[in-house]
């Protein structure tokens, strides 16, 4: 969910609401907004978009005023309904509250409440939240002391935003696990889940970390403990502006981003690697003795960054000779892992807020084994709580499905694989230099992808009435074969899957009819070309069958041609190093067709950037 609260001497709604269209990115099933104004509380809230919201504070405008909170929501407890939109108010409609995460002693908070003559009326753990206030309030008369004495009692992960009538120039926020920054102007101050929200009124950010609360007022900013005790804090200078997170000309984000991947790749390699082809990651803290010591490398991610830890096994595993293993981060800690001083967990995380990521990791570091992070958001939760963080340079990424994240966390796992291999010194080092050295025009390789896009359009526009579409691909471009079948179902609704080629005999082959299109990723035909001519055989197969094929292959791969339907042709690339340029097609793909059937790209439906929630 998104939160944004503003205090200063603008009119709070026009802040907030703007803050909130930056951040609708994180949830869009609901929206609201709480502005203090004449002695008293006006709110709004509409199930929806963001423009439903817009539209009921256009035909029934609320007082002005210049403190205020807003929220845009990702349904957990209660559906995406008006009445469990937030912000939630006390009975006497003098607190409102807006809350990200899940209160998990709700239900007897609720009864107690209850008990007492509270009357509740959504099915949110929100509102219990503002009853709690309302009532330490009555008897402190201080709403950040109230929030402190509310959050000692409550349990599970959240964050709050709340403003008193009674207290009409004080925004109070409380943060467990998902973020909360802190912007700073002259004589306003800000409050939001991300930067974003307020990034074009101020670059001077605090970041709040666990457990604690900040009284935001126009002049002044107080931070403290749950337990009332002065707080440590992170103040920061952003280093992106307003223009990095607008559309900038393109229909929509994803479009945008998409075309930054160039930029974002080489941004990402940019400083790391040096003219000789050494490696120097800062970032990473965790001592050389230490990963020379490494016997186990355990990847844990979700979704997208799920399927870049995929590919980063192939690169460690051959160029390290280190095991490694890669695991959804909700199912991690469940299986009881096998994990100590000498594991090395790697969390893979665009946002650095996905919540079965961080429980993941808190797992991994119970039972002793070292973790790094491969983050994309300074600052966020799992790389503060991680042994070491390597940066992923994408920019800040809004459309829900991700693209350049993926293809610069890809980049920083052959980083984290040719680290490995440097500082344990590997049989492959002849391989590795030409790895570091192709390295080095890999942006060129996704720049010249991103040119020749037409005809891939043109087919994902033919294929929009279709209703199934399977991806096939061998060696690193199976995981590239999720990917596509990802974006696909993430984008367009459809039914979509990735399999690995060699499977295909054993089941997959049976959903094979005349005229299905399926993609083929073809690994190089240099190289290990065994695996090339047994994928080609793969298409031949499933051509007989009635396959419509959509092949992506190498350029100067001639092989393939007598049995593509459709030829997509990418650079030709080191084996390891193609999902780089391979993906790219699949998300361009995914989003025409998306477009074609008229979904909305940059927010699908039920979908979030970020899932703080398990
Ligand atoms: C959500 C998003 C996915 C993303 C996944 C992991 O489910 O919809 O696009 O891949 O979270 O996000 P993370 O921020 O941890 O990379």
């Amino acid at each position: 969910c998104g939160i944004v609260g503003y205090v200063g001497s603008q009119s709070a709604l026009d802040v907030v609401t703007a803050g909130l269209k930056r951040l609708e990115y994180r949830g869009y099933d609901s929206a609201g907004v709480a502005v203090l104004a004449d002695g008293g509380l006006a709110t709004a809230k509409r199930a929806g978009k963001l423009v439903n919201l817009e539209k009921e504070l256009s035909e029934r405008p609320l007082p002005t005023g210049t403190t205020g909170i807003g929220h845009t929501r990702w349904a957990t407890h209660g559906g995406p309904t008006d009445t469990n939109a937030h912000p939630h108010l006390d009975n006497a409609g003098r607190v409102a509250v807006v809350h990200n995460g899940i209160i998990e002693n709700f239900a007897a908070l609720r009864a107690e409440l209850t008990e007492r003559g509270h009357e509740l009326t959504s099915e949110t753990d929100t509102e219990a939240v503002a009853h709690l206030l309302a009532e330490e309030f009555s008897s402190c008369a201080d709403l950040g002391e109230a929030m402190r004495l509310v959050c000692r009692r409550l349990e599970g992960a959240f964050t709050l935003v709340a403003v008193h009538a009674d207290e009409p120039d004080v925004v109070v926020g409380a943060r467990r696990n998902s973020p909360l920054v802190v912007g700073i102007g002259e004589g306003e101050s800000f409050l939001a889940s991300d930067v974003a929200a307020f990034i074009a009124h101020t670059r001077s950010a605090i970041e709040l970390g666990q457990d604690q609360v900040v009284e935001l007022r126009r002049d002044s900013v107080t931070v403290t403990c749950f337990d009332g005790s002065p707080a440590e804090v992170n103040a920061y200078h952003v280093d992106w502006d307003a223009s990095a997170a607008e559309k900038g000309g393109y229909d929509y984000f994803m479009l945008k981003e998409i075309a930054e991947q160039p930029k974002a790749v080489a941004d990402t390699l940019l400083g790391r690697i040096d003219g000789s082809g050494t490696l120097s990651l800062d970032e990473v803290r965790i001592p050389d003795g230490v990963l020379r010591e490494v016997d186990k490398v355990v990847i844990v991610a979700c979704g997208t960054a799920f399927h870049a830890g995929l590919i980063a096994k192939y690169a460690i595993e051959h160029w390290t000779r280190i095991p490694c293993e890669v695991e959804l981060a909700s199912e991690f800690r469940y299986r009881d892992p096998i994990l100590d001083q000498q594991t090395l967990v790697v969390a893979i995380s665009q946002s650095g807020e996905t919540m079965d990521t961080l429980m993941a990791l808190r797992h991994a570091r119970e039972q002793g084994a070292h973790v790094l992070a491969i983050c994309n958001t300074n600052g966020s939760t799992i790389p503060r709580e991680s042994d070491a963080v390597l940066y992923t340079h994408a920019g800040p990424e809004i459309a829900v499905a991700s693209t350049k994240a993926f293809l610069t966390q890809l980049i920083a796992c052959y980083l984290v694989a040719l680290y490995l291999a440097q500082v344990r010194g590997t049989k492959w080092a002849d391989e590795i230099r030409a790895v570091v050295r192709d390295l080095a025009s890999i942006s060129g390789a996704v720049e010249r992808v991103l040119e020749t896009m037409g005809p891939v359009r043109e087919l994902a526009r033919s294929l929009a009435g279709k209703n199934t579409v399977l991806f096939l691909g061998r060696h690193v471009g199976y995981p590239v074969a999720l990917e596509g079948a990802l974006k696909l179902k993430e984008l367009a609704y459809m039914h979509a899957e990735g399999f690995a080629a060699g499977e295909l005999k054993h089941g997959p082959i049976a959903l094979i009819e005349q005229d299905l299109p399926v993609v083929v990723v073809v690994p190089s035909p240099r190289g290990r070309s065994v695996l090339h001519d047994k994928i080609v055989s793969n298409i031949q197969e499933i051509r007989a069958r009635g396959a419509r094929t959509i092949v992506i292959a190498e350029e100067g791969d001639e092989a393939v041609v007598p049995y593509a339907d459709h030829l997509v042709r990418i650079p030709a690339t080191p084996v390891l190093l193609q999902p780089l340029v391979a993906t790219v097609p699949l998300q361009v793909f995914a989003c025409e067709l998306a477009t074609a059937r008229g979904n909305e790209v940059d927010q699908p439906r039920n979908l979030a950037k970020s899932v703080t929630v398990e």
